[in-house]
């Protein structure tokens, strides 16, 4: 190859096409850069710029978390009369037990609406390879595809036919239910809002009925009703 210094002769296209590239100060790296060197006095200025601007940001952040009132209450093993505590299993599994529990909750600061309520649920692989592939988005989606329920085995069909939501995600939807009340008076809980428009619109059809759903042999959780369409769960429901 020919080399040639530096600076490119564009009058040299008679000769051999060269691969070297045109003559600019970034493809030879002689880009003006800066080099600073750090001296003690310039890394203290900077640190203190840093926590100047940061600090606040900190505190206001830490202010605002303080005023969250969040309370956990942890009622499986107190919901459990005194006779049955050697044997919980016996209490939980029986269908003539009274499984309604009454907890009373000291607010400890004034709760501004809205309130949120969540369960937590410990020990439940829910990210289990297995049980989280469990489930078909695409039966979800449309009534058309209500057959299309490949990967929810073993929660596919049941004798009177596919069931709609199939898969162990739907088919172990917990079923606890809560009230609560304040001074004797019933509180609303609302289940509007609580989930993405995106999801209502997009991801559930609003064609797609439950069907067939926790209706015969092993009960998993919860039952859907059957005349309420998938998009619409989590919309206006008072009350439980
Ligand atoms: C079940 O227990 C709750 C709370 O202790 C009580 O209010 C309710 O009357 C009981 N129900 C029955 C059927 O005994
Ligand atoms: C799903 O399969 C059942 C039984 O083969 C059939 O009766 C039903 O029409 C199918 N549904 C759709 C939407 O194709
Ligand atoms: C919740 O699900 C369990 C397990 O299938 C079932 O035994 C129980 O009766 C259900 N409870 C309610 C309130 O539906
Ligand atoms: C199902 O929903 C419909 C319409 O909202 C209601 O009329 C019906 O009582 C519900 N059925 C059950 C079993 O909750
Ligand atoms: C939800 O609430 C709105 C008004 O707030 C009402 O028009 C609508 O019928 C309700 N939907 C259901 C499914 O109850």
């Amino acid at each position: 190859m020919e080399a040639k210094d530096g600076t490119s002769n564009p009058s040299s296209s008679t000769k051999k096409k060269s691969r070297k590239p045109k003559y600019s100060k970034f493809t030879q790296q002689e880009l003006p850069a800066c080099k600073p060197i750090l001296t003690p006095a310039s890394v203290i200025l900077i640190f203190v710029a840093i926590g100047i601007v940061f600090i606040p940001i900190g505190l206001a952040s830490l202010f605002a978390s303080e005023r969250v009132v969040e309370i956990v209450h942890h009622y499986d093993k107190d919901c459990i009369p005194l006779k049955y505590a050697d044997n919980m299993l016996a209490y939980i599994q029986s269908s003539k037990t009274n499984k309604t529990c009454i907890r009373r909750l000291t607010i400890p600061k004034q709760m501004k609406s809205p309130v949120y309520i969540y369960y937590q649920l410990d020990h439940f692989y829910q990210n289990h390879r297995r049980y989280v592939k469990s489930r078909s988005d695409k039966q979800l989606r449309s009534k058309s595809n209500e057959n299309k329920t490949d990967d929810c085995a073993p929660e596919r069909y049941t004798t009177k036919g596919v069931i709609v939501p199939c898969g162990l995600v739907a088919w172990s939807l917990f079923n606890d239910t809560y009230k609560f009340s304040v001074n004797n008076k019933q509180l609303g809980v609302s289940k509007k809002d609580i989930t993405w428009k995106s999801d209502q619109k997009n991801k559930f059809g609003s064609d797609v009925y439950p069907k067939n759903f926790q209706s015969e042999g092993l009960i998993g959780g919860a039952k859907l009703n059957s005349s309420i369409p998938h998009c619409q769960l989590s919309e206006n429901c008072t009350g439980e």
